[in-house]
């Protein structure tokens, strides 16, 4: 069976977004495929980051994830730094790679900004390590946003390199699953920004772990204009807050916002909006109570990561070890 690896940043907050765009696809994979979840906590410190809040996000994220509909029992979930063969790949691809194959990585050059000095050089070999993740598992399958594009490259030049500089064919070349462009969501109270988890206003953004009574609140709440819905989608990319929710009704039930749009054309938003809410109550609800019930047990949590990065250990172990043979390492 093929093999699926992909991973998520522990940063707290999960909402809509991070729902629609990676942990619902993950969940509709699992059957089909082997796979293997990471909360990528190593990937989070090329970033200063608080201790105390790190420890607190990556319980939250693993929790988002199991309450997404990830099913523990089936899939491996863990947390990236209690499996050592991540950093210890990430070394021996640290000297495959190129300088020159980083120098062209764009995700550096925007989370650096202009004090590229000043950056951890852990940031700039951030996509290295991405490629240890995959390939400790020799994963087949990687789904990611489109975003991630650039760093599945990288990460199949690096497989190839490491195969030809030691004549061998040991590490397949990954396949970059790109989900369906993470439907742009954003914010309730202004349809010009990205929904996120640093707005002051809560009533911008639903959380992963909001109850039913606060998203329908927030629907209710969420910035509207005077018109009724226009009937076709070009009227709409005129109207960021219609467009917005019409994106995340679509979205929520899988539908293409043409066939959206004409149910509701010609409608208010009084009316639209009590659908809306609706169909977020119905299919956000139950997750965000499973997600609030584990954050209150943590326990249980831990447990699931701590099981899933000893099966995640049981993979990664004989393959790492082995590239390290291939190296030329001497194992006395
Ligand atoms: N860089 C990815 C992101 O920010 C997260 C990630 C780390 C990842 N390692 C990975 C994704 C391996 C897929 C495969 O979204």
């Amino acid at each position: 069976m093929k093999r699926i690896f992909s991973g998520i940043q522990p940063s707290g907050s999960l909402q809509l977004g991070n729902y629609l765009g990676a942990i619902r696809n993950w969940a509709k994979m699992q059957n089909d495929y082997e796979c293997i979840f990471c909360v990528v906590d190593l990937h989070a410190i090329t970033l200063p980051q608080d201790p105390l809040a790190m420890r607190a996000a990556t319980r939250e994220v693993a929790a988002g994830v199991i309450a997404g509909g990830v099913n523990p029992e089936t899939c491996i979930i863990f947390n990236q730094s209690q499996v050592p063969e991540h950093a210890e790949l990430a070394w021996l691809f640290n000297c495959v790679a190129r300088l020159g194959w980083l120098n062209r990585m764009t995700q550096f050059k925007e989370k650096a900004g202009k004090d590229r000095d000043g950056a951890f050089v852990g940031l700039y070999t951030y996509p290295v390590l991405q490629a240890a993740d995959i390939l400790a598992y020799k994963a087949t399958d990687v789904p990611v946003g489109e975003d991630q594009k650039q760093h599945i490259e990288l990460c199949r030049d690096i497989a190839q390199a490491f195969n030809s500089m030691f004549e061998i064919d040991f590490f397949p070349l990954p396949e970059a699953r790109i989900q369906k462009a993470a439907a742009r969501i954003m914010s309730l109270r202004d349809g010009r920004k990205k929904m996120s988890k640093s707005d002051p206003s809560d009533y911008s953004r639903i959380n992963m772990t909001d109850g039913p009574d606060a998203i329908a609140q927030k629907i209710k709440k969420a910035k509207t204009d005077p018109y009724p819905l226009p009937d076709s989608l070009d009227e709409l990319d005129q109207r960021p807050e219609a467009q917005n929710l019409i994106t995340i009704f679509a979205a929520l039930c899988e539908r293409s916002e043409e066939s959206v749009l004409s149910e509701f054309a010609g409608k208010g938003f009084g009316d639209f909006k009590r659908y809306l809410a609706e169909l977020a109550v119905e299919i956000m609800g139950p997750i965000g109570k499973e997600m609030q019930r584990l954050m209150n047990y943590p326990d249980e949590v831990d447990s699931i990561l701590n099981h899933g990065a000893n099966k995640a250990r049981e993979i990664a172990k004989p393959i790492v070890s082995e590239a390290k043979e291939i190296v030329g390492f001497l194992k006395p």
